[in-house]
This record gives C-alpha cells, structure tokens and sequence, in this order.
C-alpha cells in the first residue's frame, strides 16, 4: 500500500514569464518581466541578472534594441504549443500542474478598467486542456512579474494602491475561472521582495531614499493583498483553497557553537516571519522590534492586522532546492554564491551564506540537501498545522541531447528521488503533505539568470540561450521515471 494518499498531487510547477513568451501576442501589456535581458555567462558569473532600474526601462520600452536579447518575452512559446505540452504531461500522468496568470495579459496596464478578453481566454483554453486530462490547475496569481505600467507609475507594491489593483484583477480570475480552479497562491515566494525588490515588487529602490522602509512597507501591501483576495475567494467559491509560497532557506549554524546556533535560528525566523503573517495571521513580536532597531515605519491602516487576522491561509507551499549555512562571524567565511545575490546588507534579515563543505554543490551554488527537505517539512508542519504543499523542488543542470535525440539525465532522477523520499518519511510521520509540484518540468527560461541551459524539465525544449533552436519537445530519461513514480504512487522510485 502506497503511503501518499490517493489524491495526491503529483505534477510539475511554471511560471508564465517563463513559460509563455507571446510577450506582444493577445492584447498583453508589457510585463516587469519583458524588461530583463540576457547576460552571458561570462559576464554574469550564473550571478542573478534580473534587476532592471527605472531609467533602463523607460530606456528599453521607448527605443528598438535589436542587439539585445530578453528571453523572459519568448520563454519557451507555451501560448503556441500548450496543447502538445498539457498531452506531454498527461501522459506522464500528472494531476496537477501549477502555473500563473500574466497578470499584464488579463490587465495590460495594471490600472485598466476592463480586462483584456483575449487573455481571459487563452487561460480558459489552457485550463480546459488541463482538465480534459483530469489534471487539476495549481495558479499563481503574481509570479515574479506584474505590469510594467504599476511599476513605472506607482514604484510597484510600494504604493497602496497596488492592493486594489490587485485585488479586481483577482476578482476577475475567481470569478471567470470558478469552476475550472480550486488551488490559488496569491504570490510566488511572497519572501522575494526582500531580497530582489524588483523581481518580487516591481520596485525601483534608486527610486527611495530608505530602502528596508520601502520594502517592508510593499510587503504589508502585499500581505493584506494577499489576505484580501483570500476573503473575496471565499465569497466566490467556499471551495477554493488559498495558498502562501515561500521560497524556503534553511540555514544550519556553520557549528555547534551557540553564536551560530543562534545566528542560524535567526536566519531561519526570515522564513517564518512571512508564513506566521499569511498562516498564522499576524506579525511576529521580533519584527516590531527589527522596525524600531533600524528605524523603519511602515504605514499600517486600523483595519490592516485584523484583515490580515481574519483570513489566512488554507495550506502552505514552498519551494526547495537547498540548505544554506550562516555562523556568527560571517564575513571572515566562504561566502556561497546563490542565485539570490549577497546583499549589501547584512543584517538579521539578510544574513551571509556559507558554504556547508558537507554537501555536494552545483554550477550555480545551489547546495544539494535531500534531508534538508524533510527538516523544512517537519518545521513548517510544527509551526502552522496546515496541510503542506511542496510547490517547486528539482535541479538545474545543463543537459545534453544526444545525435538520436535522447536526454540522458540519471543525475536529475537521482535528486528527484532522494528528495521525494525524504517527503515520504514526512508522509509516513502523518504530516498532511498533499503535492508535490517539481520545479520547471518542462524547460523553461531561467528566473534568476535567464539562462534557457540552466534546465530542469522532464521534457527537453530544443532552444538555447539566445533563442536559436527548433523549439520542439523531446522526453528525456526522467520523463519515463516520472511516469512511473506517478503510475505506482511514490512506491517505484528506481
Ligand atoms: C524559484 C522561482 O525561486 O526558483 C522560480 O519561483 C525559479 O521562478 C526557480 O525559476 C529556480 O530558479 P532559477 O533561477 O534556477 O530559474
């Protein structure tokens, strides 16, 4: 007898900045995302290349750059193929696939009146096909993108404004997709914005002059958004099931000196701080105190902490795809190269990442810890008692497609595997985890170095980084080991 329950949700999770391209197709307005250019390897060192400043991007919309490449606006054409890759993945038996909404392809501007009717229907499409196949949408609602109009006019979340925006786009989403969509996440990574303001907020920061001020301040829009559009969700459909997405670092103490144990539990509270406003519904007492030592003041409106209160969570989710390693003493430490770069500021919120010589690394700095997945399991279930979905977890790598067209990826199969695993002694322990949605299975353009090499589909796309290549899809080994880890449950994962 299989120890994942019979309605498990196995799939695969994207994004549709990723995913999509058709940047200009569809009456779809420019997108944060559609700013972001391509920077060689060479000269980004796999170091994050997504921020763009104001002035680069009113640079990039008013003046042509044929010498530049963005491969967010192309991703891997998924608005022409999505028929063949839904069939691609229900014939590994998914049943459930996350992805997002271009919110600039529902609301070009972000700010419009009415929404666009041709985006409405390319997702009412895309979500047929899925449920054609008996595969259950997971949909993000912000995945690292929004409308460039929100950032260029209103700095992004920033502005409170944003929370209305936000919340009639949502509106139109539940409303026209009620009966198609159960599982919703207001926000990837609702974390992001801490670290990357643009990626995660739409925020200029040269735009401030008290960067942490500006951030916690479009965090608590983003929080009550969040909290908002889980309110209004209810009223359309009691059957809808709200999510938070956390983009999970765990941090182990450098060694078992308390100045690290402490400084790692820090560290780890940065996590918490996020899913204890959206789970737990209110902020943690560290926080307050965090404001007042950095002498930030965030704006909070009468209602906002009862609002925030009243409507939290369903379940949560997050992705995982490292353990990261902090001491007491960082700055005389190896320093790890992450796909989020090391701040400038080190502080309780921004701690510096060690290297953890006990575990494997790849090309770009990600340090492969299975075990450290069941330990964010075991956490986040002690913590907030809600049924867990682990919504992006997997590996990028460079593949190779071999002269008859195969992708020999045994090294994807063995991350997979010992991660999945791990989930299961979760499971077998009687924690609530119901999916698992791996990260990018089918490839697609990277979020951190808008790379298309850096792959971790099931299903290869013949593209490469500039965009040359036939675009078609081939199935690599791990697309039949999937199959057969769905196919048995979670009990054949040789
Ligand atoms: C997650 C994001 O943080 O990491 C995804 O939600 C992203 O959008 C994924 O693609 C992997 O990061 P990268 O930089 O390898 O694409």
């Amino acid at each position: 007898m299989s120890q994942f329950p019979k309605d498990f949700l196995w799939g695969g999770a994207t994004a549709a900045n990723q995913l999509e391209g058709a940047y200009n197709e569809g009456g779809k307005g420019w997108s944060t995302a559609d700013m972001v250019k391509f920077v060689p390897r060479e000269v980004s060192q796999g170091r994050n290349t997504e921020t763009v400043t104001y002035e680069e991007a009113l640079e990039i919309i008013h003046h042509q750059h044929d010498d530049e490449y963005y491969p967010k606006r192309w991703g891997v054409d998924f608005y022409h193929h999505f028929k063949e890759d839904i069939a691609l993945m229900a014939e590994m038996g998914f049943k459930c696939f996350r992805m997002s909404i271009s919110w600039p392809r529902i609301f070009p501007h972000g700010d419009d009146l009415e929404p666009n009717e041709e985006g409405l229907k390319f997702y009412d499409d895309v979500f047929d096909e899925c449920l054609k196949y008996g595969i259950e949408p997971l949909v993000t609602l912000s995945h690292y993108e929004m409308p460039l109009h929100l950032s260029l006019e209103y700095n992004g979340w920033e502005n409170r404004k944003c929370i209305d925006f936000f919340v009639n786009y949502a509106k139109t989403v539940f409303k026209r997709y009620q009966k198609k969509v159960k599982y919703w996440i207001p926000f990837n990574e609702i974390n992001m914005s801490l670290h990357l303001p643009y990626t995660g907020g739409g925020i200029f920061v040269e735009k401030s002059n008290n960067e942490l001020q500006t951030i916690f301040q479009a965090l608590h829009h983003q929080f009550i958004a969040s909290a908002l559009t889980t309110q209004l969700a209810k009223q359309i459909n009691p059957q809808f099931q709200m999510g938070s997405m956390l983009g999970l670092s765990l941090y182990y103490p450098k060694s078992n000196a308390p100045e690290d144990i402490i400084a790692a539990q820090t560290a780890n509270r940065i996590n918490y701080f996020f899913l204890d406003v959206l789970s737990k519904g209110k902020y943690p007492t560290y926080f307050y105190a965090y404001l007042k030592k950095n002498q930030i003041q965030i704006h909070i409106e009468e209602n906002d902490l009862k609002i925030i209160k009243e409507n939290t969570v369903d379940f949560n989710s997050f992705s995982y795809y490292y353990s990261l390693c902090t001491s007491a003493n960082p700055k005389n430490e190896d320093s790890l190269v992450a796909f989020i770069p090391e701040s400038e500021v080190i502080d309780e919120f921004h701690p510096r990442k060690v290297r953890n010589k006990n575990l494997q690394v790849t090309d770009w700095g990600f340090q492969i810890d299975p075990i450290g997945l069941r330990i964010a399991i075991n956490e986040i279930w002690d913590r907030y008692q809600k049924p867990i979905i682990i919504s992006e977890n997997g590996l990028g790598t460079y593949d190779t497609l071999t002269t008859d067209k195969k992708i020999h990826d045994d090294y994807r199969i063995q991350y997979l595997r010992e991660h999945i695993q791990q989930m299961k002694l979760c499971i077998e322990e009687g924690i609530p985890v119901i999916g698992y949605t791996s990260w990018g299975c089918i490839d697609i353009v990277s979020a951190g170095t808008s790379e298309r090499t850096k792959r971790y589909g099931y299903i290869y796309v013949d593209c490469d980084d500039y965009g040359h290549g036939t675009m078609q899809r081939y199935k690599k080994d791990s697309f039949y080991w999937y199959q057969k880890v769905i196919a048995s449950q979670g009990e054949d994962l040789d």
